[in-house]
């Protein structure tokens, strides 16, 4: 499949083809996201920090690890569009180190475009970063590096005001000029009529059936974490399981002796050579 654009994405919003997207944080499942022509966009989410670090939130995560491992889902990317989130506080002092740091990202990762959490308060910044070149995807409705501030992991949106406030939000970041925005953790009588007001593609997580295209958590998605599962989570695979009973199977063929097999996994010496060497 040729590269996915920005101008692909805003076709399959046109012609009402869901757009597919997952999180890869590392080589092997950048190269698993690209393993189908199925698969629209590949992001580098900050989940990173859960998931593949062991950190407790995505505000424990530094730019230069958000770097390194999307650097690594670089090299195993083919046709999916390639976004990556900016980590917390990398976006939040000046215009000046906020560009900076995105175009590190380009640069050193070579991503395409960069994920920001946030509303009205990061409208310039998008503006910017759009004008010289680098596009923004927004994401609005639950925006986990700020789950102090919103008392926890909820859904958003949830009375009048807050709706009328993330539709506003919605709006004044596609002005601004976010080419996608992602919905997390909205009514999906919010996803869809947010999807409907503005004309750029909308991703949803937990957003309901009506958004422009959907987005998971690698490890969610796949059950390569038995953690806690949102109620929008759906496991696709059981790879968890699958992983832990090969660890059991490798330690208990150790511990009983049947590997390695001396005939069809061992390396052997010319027996003359073996003769001389004793
Ligand atoms: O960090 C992440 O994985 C995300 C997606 C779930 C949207 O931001
Ligand atoms: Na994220």
């Amino acid at each position: 499949r040729p590269k996915v654009t920005i101008q692909t994405l805003q076709a399959l919003k046109e012609s009402r083809v869901p757009i597919t997207m997952l999180t890869a944080y590392d080589y092997p499942t950048a190269v698993s996201c690209s393993s189908t022509p199925s698969i629209d966009i590949t992001l580098v989410g900050d989940s990173l920090a859960q998931v593949c670090l062991g950190y407790k939130s995505t505000t424990q995560l530094t730019l230069d690890e958000m770097i390194h491992h999307a650097k690594a889902v670089s090299r195993g990317t083919t046709h999916p569009f390639l976004v990556a989130d900016m980590p917390f506080g990398s976006y939040s002092g000046s215009m000046d180190d906020a560009v900076n740091n995105a175009v590190r990202m380009v640069r050193e990762s070579q991503i395409e475009a960069v994920k920001l959490e946030g509303g009205e308060e990061i409208a310039d910044l998008v503006r910017r970063l759009t004008s010289i070149g680098i596009p923004v995807m927004a994401h609005i409705g639950l925006m986990p590096q700020r789950h102090v501030a919103l008392s926890g992991y909820k859904v958003q949106g949830r009375n009048v005001a807050s709706a009328k406030a993330l539709v506003r939000t919605a709006s004044v970041l596609e002005e601004a000029g976010a080419f996608s925005m992602v919905l997390e953790a909205v009514p999906k009588e919010l996803g869809r009529y947010i999807t409907e007001k503005i004309a750029v593609p909308t991703i949803g997580i937990g957003a309901g059936p009506w958004t422009n295209g959907q987005v998971l958590v690698w490890d969610d998605a796949m059950g390569t974490w038995l953690g806690h599962k949102a109620k929008f989570v759906r496991r696709f695979a059981n790879l968890q399981i699958a992983r832990e009973t090969g660890v059991q199977s490798f330690a208990n063929a150790v511990k009983d002796g049947s590997f390695p097999d001396p005939q069809r996994e061992s390396y052997t010496i010319d027996p003359a050579e073996w003769a001389r060497f004793m």
